[in-house]
């Protein structure tokens, strides 16, 4: 049976989002229920464009995409943001993106009320797949606080754990990009009470896009040709980066977010930990930073902490078996 899923995403043309959606979509282990976009790697007009198209050159216009928020609950748009990376709140008119515009229209629902409504109306049995900023998924949950019960679990790439391998952040020297763009919506679907696994930066980065992935996606024996072109037409130039070691060229980039629809499919490749991780809110170097613990009664100099904390530990994922995830994609991207 398949495990029905909302794909909450800052979507762009072929980032990792975008491959991680095809991954979804193309799993027969998965049911997309929805796709809601969110401001992150791109302005919100632009992703919407991106997921609408995607769903049209896969033959999936039955798959809604609504709308979520252009921007961050309290973060402002900065010089920093948009050196970086943040463009967010740009908001500008798409003129084209690489595949041409979609014609598909966007669902009339909030991404917020279809998240919560659509939960409520499957109680235990959708898991949202988040691997944008939380902007959507922490406004359903202040909206409709009992969807924290209701959602089966809430699936989350965000955060970089200083106290576990691989933990340095992304953005800022500790934070990781998703919660550094919303850090107040992450607090608040971390304090949420919902049934929380986070795949944070630590895990993530045991992803690679080696070239020998690419060259079996797009294998001409592949029953998802569809799928290949894209590959082909998007990903093989990548390669071309004369930057690239010829002996056994890799992408870093863009395969991040694939590891939260692995676990959806099969949970046991990856290691956890169960951890308390806050996330914190006060302006300066350390917005947007996680920190994760294990809650103590007494300072162990190690593990715990004297924080009379409120929030329950959630599963932190810190390790996978990269190479049973990679047989995974290969599967659901090819059908073989
Ligand atoms: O920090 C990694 C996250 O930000 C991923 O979701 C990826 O899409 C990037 O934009
Ligand atoms: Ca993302």
């Amino acid at each position: 049976m398949s495990t029905k899923i909302i794909f909450d995403t800052d979507i762009g043309w072929m980032n990792d989002d975008c491959m991680a959606a095809i991954f979804a979509l193309k799993s027969p282990d998965i049911e997309v229920l929805g796709i809601t976009p969110v401001m992150g790697n791109f302005d919100l007009n632009y992703e919407m464009a991106c997921a609408l198209r995607l769903l049209e050159l896969l033959g999936r216009e039955d798959v809604p995409v609504c709308r979520g928020f252009d921007r961050p609950l309290l973060h402002e748009r900065s010089p920093y943001a948009d050196k970086v990376w943040g463009k967010w709140a740009m908001l500008e008119d798409v003129k084209d993106i690489p595949p041409g515009l979609p014609r598909l229209q966007p669902d009339p629902r909030h991404a917020a009320v279809f998240l919560a409504e659509t939960v409520q109306a499957q109680p235990g049995e959708i898991i949202i797949v988040a691997v944008g900023p939380l902007t959507n998924v922490a406004v359903a949950l202040r909206m409709y606080p009992e969807m924290a019960r209701q959602v089966k679990e809430i699936v989350i790439m965000g955060g970089a754990i200083g106290r576990l391998p691989r933990g340095q952040g992304n953005i800022t020297p500790a934070a990781e990009f998703n919660f550094w763009v919303d850090p107040e919506a992450a607090r608040i679907v971390l304090h949420s009470g919902a049934n929380i696994t986070l795949m944070p930066l630590n895990v993530c980065r045991r992803s690679y896009f080696a070239r020998s992935l690419y060259d079996r996606i797009v294998d001409p024996g592949s029953d998802h040709p569809e799928v290949a072109d894209l590959f082909r037409q998007y990903i093989g130039p990548r390669f071309d980066d004369p930057e690239l070691d010829r002996r056994e060229p890799v992408l870093f980039y863009g395969v991040f977010d694939h590891a939260c629809l692995a676990y959806v499919i099969r949970p046991e490749i990856f290691d956890f930990v169960s951890m308390c991780v806050e996330v914190s809110i006060q302006r300066g170097i350390d917005y947007g930073t996680s920190h994760g613990y294990i809650k103590g009664g007494y300072v162990s100099g190690e593990d715990a902490l004297p924080i009379d904390s409120n929030i329950e530990p959630i599963k932190v994922a810190y390790d996978m078996d990269f190479d049973a995830l990679v047989e995974l994609y290969v599967s659901a991207l090819t059908g073989r």
